[in-house]
């Protein structure tokens, strides 16, 4: 598939942009925060209603406005449909297709696929479990609407039932009718948390089952003489009771859910938190016999995001699906033997999308359309513009917003060559 148009309006950095895409790839130049990453997370965020950067949303309304809009026609094997996202700083978001009434945001996930690979991807093998949870969670929700809807569903019962646990404690001490008000109502919440559990749950470990065979392939084109590497789901409630082997239907990993809170209710009153559950759990990533978080050298850890990301891109094409290919800056980050490599796995991509402050970084075969983003800062206030764009051989007009004399000028061809280390012409 490919995007063939975008517009966005008070996305990030953007006012306005309105940009025509073609497949193969298009690099987008100019220097350190003009509002390259802005473009493809605003995609990212089409295709799995999170931005990798952040996890609100305000953060990605344009300062002053109260709301973002991010519009792409996306061609997929003949068949072309419209998603349009509102973003609203606060309350919930919006969604449209083809122009149709507005409806639930998730209700347009699946119509882009994406795979994103971003110098934050280092935090996949060496963040937090929150960064591989969120890893396992993006791809269940370029599948469609169904799963995320039970996700949202969980935070909700989530955020619930640990606000009822914070209070517990105190209640219980007095006794009495508030005491036992306390115990039915958690009674429920238990009940709802396990389903909604058993459901996130499921899903996660159904891609992971069929993405690491994916990813070891991956890894071992990308380091050949490492020692293997392997994917586990680490259940907070046991890996020996959830996991394959043990509990993976959503009923199934419900009724060890809802086990493990009645045996956990008085620690969790005492704690205040839910203990158990999805929001809880990590993706352990095995580099030979040790889990590489902690233990893997920085090439190693590279190597290991590579081969998530390479694994994800594979994952989608088992599908029959072509995802977009976003690159964000990420030959800065990687030695030239990694960079080649990602280099010759793009090349037959069917669109890649690609940031750059210096289109030097950018290894020479992967050729492409070259758009120029730069900063107008004026009485308006600062945003970001297109200031032109040039293909290989030929120019590929773009519609640009009106550009201003004073601060920047309009560049129709910039070959790469002529580019320096600030990216400017
Ligand atoms: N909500 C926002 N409103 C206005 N500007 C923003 C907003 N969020 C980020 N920016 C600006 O966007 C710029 C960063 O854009 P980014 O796309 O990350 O840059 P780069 O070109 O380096 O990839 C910064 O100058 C930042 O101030
Ligand atoms: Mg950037």
């Amino acid at each position: 598939m490919f995007v063939r148009e975008l517009h966005l309006s008070d996305f990030r950095s953007w006012r306005s942009a309105d940009l025509e895409l073609t497949t193969g790839p298009t690099i987008f130049t100019g220097r350190n925060g003009f509002g390259k990453t802005n473009i493809l997370e605003a995609l990212y965020y089409l295709a799995t209603l999170r931005s990798h950067r952040v996890s609100a949303d305000a953060p990605l309304v344009h300062s002053g406005a109260t709301s973002a809009l991010v519009t792409a026609t996306v061609e997929n094997s003949g068949r072309e449909l419209t998603a349009q996202l509102r973003v609203n700083a606060e309350g919930a978001n919006k969604a449209s297709i083809n122009g149709g009434p507005p409806r639930r945001a998730r209700e347009i996930l699946g119509i882009l696929r994406t795979v994103l690979f971003a110098p934050e991807d280092l935090a996949l093998v060496r963040g937090e479990p929150g960064e591989r949870r969120r890893f396992l969670d993006e791809l269940v929700a370029q599948r469609g609407p169904l799963l995320v809807a039970a996700r949202s569903d969980y935070d909700r019962v989530l955020r619930q039932r640990s606000a009822l646990l914070k209070t517990a404690a105190a209640a219980l001490r007095r006794g009495g009718d508030q005491a036992a008000s306390v115990i039915s109502t958690l009674d429920v919440w238990d009940q709802q948390l396990a389903d909604l559990g058993g459901q996130v749950t499921a899903a996660r470990l159904r891609i992971l089952a069929e993405l690491t065979p994916h990813f070891v392939d991956s890894y071992a084109s990308i380091a050949p003489h490492s020692r293997p590497v392997t994917l586990h789901y680490k259940a907070a409630a046991g890996t020996d009771v959830i996991g394959p082997g043990a509990a993976t239907t959503p009923a199934e990993i419900g009724t060890v859910l809802l086990e493990r809170l009645a045996q956990l209710r008085d620690r969790e009153i005492e704690r205040g938190m839910s203990l158990v559950g999805p929001h809880r759990d990590d993706l352990d990533i095995v580099l030979g016999s040790d889990t590489a978080k902690g233990f893997a050298s920085h090439g190693e850890s590279w190597s290991l995001a590579l081969a998530l990301r390479l694994g994800s891109v594979a994952l989608t094409r088992a599908e029959g699906i072509e995802p977009v290919i976003m690159l964000d800056d990420v030959f800065a980050e990687l030695d030239a033997a990694r960079r080649r490599m990602l280099a010759a796995f793009t090349a037959d991509t069917e669109q890649l999308l690609i940031t750059a402050a210096v289109a030097e970084e950018i290894p020479a075969e992967i050729g492409g359309r070259r758009v120029g983003v730069d900063v107008i800062d004026d009485a308006d206030g600062r945003r970001s513009v297109i200031v032109g764009s040039a293909a290989h051989n030929e120019a590929v007009p773009v519609s640009s917003v009106p550009v201003s004399p004073v601060s920047v000028s309009p560049v129709p061809e910039v070959p790469t060559s002529e580019v320096d280390a600030e990216g400017t012409p």
